[in-house]
């Protein structure tokens, strides 16, 4: 029987994952098998309880199950405990569930990835979710100056204030998401990281930058929407002349460093991330951006 893996959530039918990992392990020769698995509200404790006897070696966990799995497991990293949210947990031969975050450090090596180090860089972080949460953890750790906007202004105050306390050195601010404080922090920012839903498909023709504004073209604009995988927000970024990242580095990386803790074995990362890009692009979704 191979080993099993998979991905607690509710919904998480249109999960990427299961392709993404399921490439990764073929790819590797590894007989291990990444399956969907739904769980509904409130019934998450039964099923992480159980994951040790199924055979299962790990999950990924996401909405709305990220914060109520971590009274269920064993030890939880100081990282996942600061965010607020686990996203992987690994399955130990002895049965202890670990919970660890990944969407942090996944965040990171895209951002580095596409060339930007954030050490001392302005960041401008919109939302306050639990997206936003692994995104200013990893912005905070790294020395950036990090300026948190969101529709709930209750929620980035609470984001900081949390985040504040646990980040040695750490300068956030929060502020509301309006158009006049947006571009007012957008003009003294390097980076600019959609961690809000706004454009995600279906609702394609949104952005969470005002139509009638030109956005700075000094800019680094990270979407963490991928689909679809050139959001309005990094069109006007290209018009812009603003170098634009998608979504996909960190959805790779998030899923490479799990694979990485379940196996022991580096991530086919170029396999993960090619597979994800065939799959977007297949889908065809908002194809007119
Ligand atoms: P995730 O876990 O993916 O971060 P979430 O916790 O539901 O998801 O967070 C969604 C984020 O998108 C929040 O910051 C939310 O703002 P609120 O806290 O005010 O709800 C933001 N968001 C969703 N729809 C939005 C909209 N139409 N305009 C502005 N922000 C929006």
């Amino acid at each position: 029987m191979p080993y099993r893996v998979g991905l607690i959530g509710w919904p998480v039918d249109h999960s990427l994952s299961p392709r993404m990992q399921n490439a990764a392990f073929a790819a590797l020769d590894l007989d291990w098998e990444y399956v969907l698995l739904p769980v509904p509200p409130g019934e998450v404790e039964k099923a992480v309880r159980e994951l040790a006897a199924r055979g299962f070696r790990g999950v990924n966990v996401t909405v709305p199950h990220k914060e109520a799995v971590m009274p269920c497991l064993s030890c939880v990293t100081a990282a996942a405990r600061a965010i607020g949210a686990v996203n992987t947990v690994v399955v130990e031969k002895d049965g202890r569930l670990l919970g660890e975050n990944t969407d942090w450090t996944g965040f990171l090596t895209a951002l580095r990835e596409s060339g930007f180090d954030p050490e001392g860089r302005r960041a401008l972080l919109l939302g306050a979710g639990g997206a936003a949460r692994a995104v200013a953890y990893a912005l905070a750790c790294s020395g950036a100056p990090v300026v948190v906007l969101n529709r709930t202004l209750e929620r980035a105050e609470a984001l900081v204030s949390d985040l504040s306390a646990v980040v040695p050195n750490s300068a956030l601010q929060a502020g509301p998401l309006e158009p006049a404080v947006l571009v007012r922090e957008a003009a003294r920012a390097d980076l600019l990281v959609n961690a809000t839903s706004v454009g995600m498909w279906p609702h394609c023709g949104e952005s969470p930058w005002p139509d009638d504004l030109p956005m700075p073209a000094h800019l680094v604009v990270l979407d963490l929407v991928y689909r679809p995988l050139e959001t309005k927000l990094l069109r006007q970024a290209r018009e812009a002349g603003a170098q634009g990242v998608d979504g996909v580095g960190m959805l790779v990386h998030q899923g490479a460093r799990a694979f990485e803790y379940w196996t022991g074995r580096p991530a086919p990362v170029e396999v993960m991330r090619a597979t994800c890009y065939q799959a977007l692009k297949k889908g065809g979704l908002c194809s007119d951006s």
